[in-house]
């Protein structure tokens, strides 16, 4: 072969094989990475777009080479000449993305195999998923359960998954991972998250007329931010003689995602304005106790008028002294309010 053609195939393939590069690297393709599964499986898919980068190069060169190389011309009917195989060619063509597709095989299962290493000590979390709001309940003496997920940086975390109704599906984009929460299954995740950050939890399974609401925060700590915050929320709960917070059981459940309550700083306006509360029960013809009661626990037996019916879920496990707790402090900041 010519040192002509070689050249003018090289220049293409270095032309077309930066354009794909480029696209590449310089479109944000990916959120940006905050766990070390997260950093692994985008491993992967750089190793995948590098092969695909070199394949494309050398498909745009031969097609864009051919094409203004090797054209007939415009009254030439007949046919090419009768090629009758190539053996070389035969084994190049098979060889080549068998060693391709058998190194991608492995690399995955290098990484799956990696990412599911728990280590000697993860933290076991165990996720409750209901329409429409997600909770988090930690290996405390007193089963502490937040509607945040709240997590410890650079420590393996195992996540079991329960659905108390349909199938929701977590999704944190920056942990880099999915996964179903099926009734009757308990799936796990594992997670060691590596960057300090508030995060999304979202639901990617619809599952019902709130599943675009049902969404949470996953907040990476420090190791020593989340040691205080989990002894602080082990004595807010588990002591009977000190009193619960009202205040504290209001942002560790998810309330503050869908209303809006001024004392609390929450400006949510998904679901009924709770410094509108005393208004709201007389509509409902109810003491203001007992209303706030019924609203949290069987929320759907009055919905506001002008907010939709069926999207809170009840909050009915929530423990005697933390509900009444809860009441207590929206009869208080409400009559503020
Ligand atoms: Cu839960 Cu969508």
């Amino acid at each position: 072969m010519r040192r002509g053609p070689i050249l003018a195939l090289l220049g293409i393939a270095t032309v077309a094989g930066g354009i794909a590069a480029a696209v590449a690297l310089l479109l944000p393709w990916l959120p940006p990475v905050a766990s070390k599964e997260g950093g692994r499986i985008d491993d992967v898919f750089w190793f995948v777009t590098v092969i695909c980068i070199v394949i494309f190069a050398i498909v745009a060169a031969a097609l864009i080479y051919s094409v203004t190389h090797f054209r007939a011309a415009p009254d030439d009917d007949s046919d090419g000449p009768p090629r009758h195989g190539h053996t070389g060619l035969e084994i190049a063509w098979t060889v080549i993305p068998t060693v391709l597709v058998t190194s991608i095989g492995i690399f995955s299962a290098i990484v799956l195999a990696r990412n599911d290493a728990l280590g000697s000590n993860p933290l076991r979390i165990n996720v409750t998923a209901q329409q429409f709001t997600w909770s988090f309940s930690y290996p405390t003496a007193n089963n502490l359960t937040s509607g945040t997920l709240r997590l410890p940086v650079n420590r393996s975390v195992l996540l079991t998954f329960t659905s108390k109704d349909v199938i929701h599906s977590f999704w944190v984009p920056q942990f880099g991972q999915k996964q179903d929460t099926v009734p009757g299954l308990h799936a796990t995740l594992h997670i060691t998250p590596n960057k300090v950050g508030t995060y999304p939890v979202i639901c990617t399974e619809l599952c019902g007329l709130g599943h675009a609401l049902m969404r949470s925060e996953a907040v990476v700590m420090t190791t020593a931010a989340f040691e205080k915050w989990l002894k602080s929320q082990t004595k807010a709960t588990s002591s009977p003689n000190t009193s619960v917070s009202g205040a504290a059981v209001f942002k560790n459940q998810p309330c503050g995602s869908c209303h809006t309550l001024k004392a609390a700083g929450a400006t949510a306006k998904i679901g009924p304005d709770l410094d509108k509360l005393p208004a709201y029960a007389k509509t409902a013809g109810q003491p203001l106790e007992q209303f706030i009661h019924e609203s949290i626990v069987n929320p759907n037996a009055y919905v506001q008028k002008g907010y939709p019916k069926n999207v809170m879920p009840p909050f009915d496990s929530l423990p005697k002294d933390q509900l009444d707790a809860l009441v207590q402090y929206l009869i208080q900041s409400s009559k503020k309010g």
